[in-house]
């Protein structure tokens, strides 16, 4: 038995024309807060989509909890929360989360608890639409945590996210992690690289690093993570 969450081999995603995706391969532990890092356009939110299962792609395998990547079983053993959260706006956060609940089935004494989770108890009763940027970030996380999926992808969970709430989201992953969840965590913002046990860094396409940040660090000879991706770029495109 493997003890990966995720096997992506050779995976090629063509996008409008463009290579999108260019062939990469990687795993991702169980157990583990993996980092997908990388400028705006390299193909961070594609990847995600590959490993939910709802893009097209060109080529390459992709075995997601011991199956095919999309297969049926997999719904609600994966929590996805996208970059752009897609929640009707004229519900309440209970509402919102109550109906989700009620679609994956998970039972119904979830929705607060991942109300608290996401720290928006005090907002339960806020119209979705009127909350602010981070609030609406955080009740998209919160559905992905509902019915306590084994692997989290979480699309740049912690943009518009003030510094204080960022660390407690992150406390929040690292615990989730710690209970056995796997996470799939995506950022540009390379200060985060430190608080996952794994990275993946793209770049146009092509997987620079999979690796953990020490490892990185001590690959490139930089001590900052920013740098050190910095320098794997200059070493790597002539
Ligand atoms: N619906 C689409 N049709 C055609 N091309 C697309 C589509 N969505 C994304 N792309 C292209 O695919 C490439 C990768 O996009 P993707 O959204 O995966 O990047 P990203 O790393 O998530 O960027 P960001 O950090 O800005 O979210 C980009 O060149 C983008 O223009
Ligand atoms: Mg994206």
């Amino acid at each position: 038995m493997t003890n990966s969450a995720a096997v992506v081999n050779d995976l090629r995603v063509n996008r409008g024309g463009r290579d999108v995706l260019k062939g990469i391969t990687f795993k991702i532990e169980s157990g583990t807060v993996t980092g997908l890092l990388g400028p705006s356009g390299c193909g961070k939110t594609t990847l995600m989509r590959a490993l939910v299962g709802v893009q097209i792609v060109e080529g390459g395998e992709i075995t997601v909890l011991g199956k095919p990547a999309g297969h049926k079983e997999l719904r609600s053993r994966i929590g996805y929360a996208t970059q752009n959260p897609a929640i009707y706006p004229d519900i309440t956060v209970t509402e919102a989360l109550t109906y989700f609940a009620s679609v994956l089935r998970a039972p119904a004494s979830d929705v607060s608890r991942v109300i608290d989770e996401v720290d928006l108890t005090s907002h339960a009763d806020a119209i979705i639409g009127q909350l602010s940027g981070g609030q609406l970030s955080r009740a998209n996380l919160a559905v992905a945590l509902l019915g306590k999926p084994e692997l989290l992808i979480l699309d740049e969970p912690t943009v518009g996210l003030d510094p204080v709430l960022r660390d407690e989201l992150w406390k929040l992953f690292t615990e989730l992690s710690q209970r056995g969840v796997t996470l799939l965590v995506s950022s540009h913002v390379m200060d985060e690289a430190t608080r996952c046990e794994h990275l993946l860094l793209l770049r146009e396409g092509d997987l620079l690093a999979s690796e953990s940040p020490d490892e990185l660090r001590d690959r490139t000879g930089e001590t900052d993570l920013e740098r050190a991706f910095l320098r794997l770029i200059k070493d790597t495109v002539p």
